[in-house]
């Protein structure tokens, strides 16, 4: 069965391109994202690849740690990242996985043979200190994801999980948050002295809890 939110992120070993890794060992008690991308030296991937590469304060900020995967050995990871630090302007400065035997796309169900039976789609999963999955997304070769799209939903999960609110459609750090319904009007009168806007009885509008 496919690898769902909440499911421990299944541990594995694997060589990188920063030498060879214990998955959650290598995760200590940080926050994690583990993508794959389908094949070296391919346009979307340089892209993506350079873009994350830039990220890294971000990334760093936050107390994340970021590996990339492909089914490509690792000398290929090393000269790719010679030309994505040509053309992008940053070479990659985390982990790639030499995934060659497809064991590690495999455990994460990276591969969708009926997209390619040979080639990992895009896949992203952010995992929480727990090692829980806190988000997994799949999206085709042709379609270079949003990487400032996952450092957002990190901020509302590193946000949720230590206050009882929840993030609203299209929410960016420091706007407006959402006081979850299992929260009673008594208890978060004294969470939020200051009060909140109820639009509904269940949609409770309060400002960002300062972290
Ligand atoms: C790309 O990264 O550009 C790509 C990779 C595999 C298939 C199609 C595009």
């Amino acid at each position: 069965m496919a690898l769902q939110l909440g499911d421990i992120a299944p541990d594995f070993e694997a060589d990188t391109t920063e030498g060879h890794i214990r998955f959650h060992e290598w995760l200590g008690n940080s926050w994690g994202v583990l993508f794959s991308h389908p094949k070296d030296f391919t346009p979307v991937c340089t892209t993506e690849l350079g873009y994350t590469a830039r990220l890294k304060p971000e990334f760093d900020k936050r107390g994340v740690k970021v590996i990339g995967l492909s089914v490509d050995p690792l000398d290929a990871h090393r000269q790719w990242s010679k030309d994505i630090e040509e053309t992008q302007g940053t070479a990659p400065n985390f982990p790639m996985i030499a995934d060659s035997d497809r064991e590690i796309a495999s455990l994460y169900g990276m591969i969708h043979p009926n997209a390619s039976d040979t080639l990992t789609v895009r896949s992203a999963f952010i995992i929480g200190p727990d090692k829980k999955i806190k988000l997994s997304i799949n999206y085709p070769a042709s379609t270079g994801r949003n990487f400032d799209e996952i450092v957002r939903v990190i901020d509302s999960l590193q946000l949720t999980a230590k206050h009882q609110v929840a993030t609203p459609v299209n929410w960016k750090a420091g706007e407006d948050v959402i006081i979850v319904p299992s929260v009673s009007d008594e208890d978060a009168r004294k969470k939020y002295p200051g009060g909140w806007k109820a639009l509904k009885p269940y949609l409770r509008i309060v400002s960002q809890p300062k972290s």
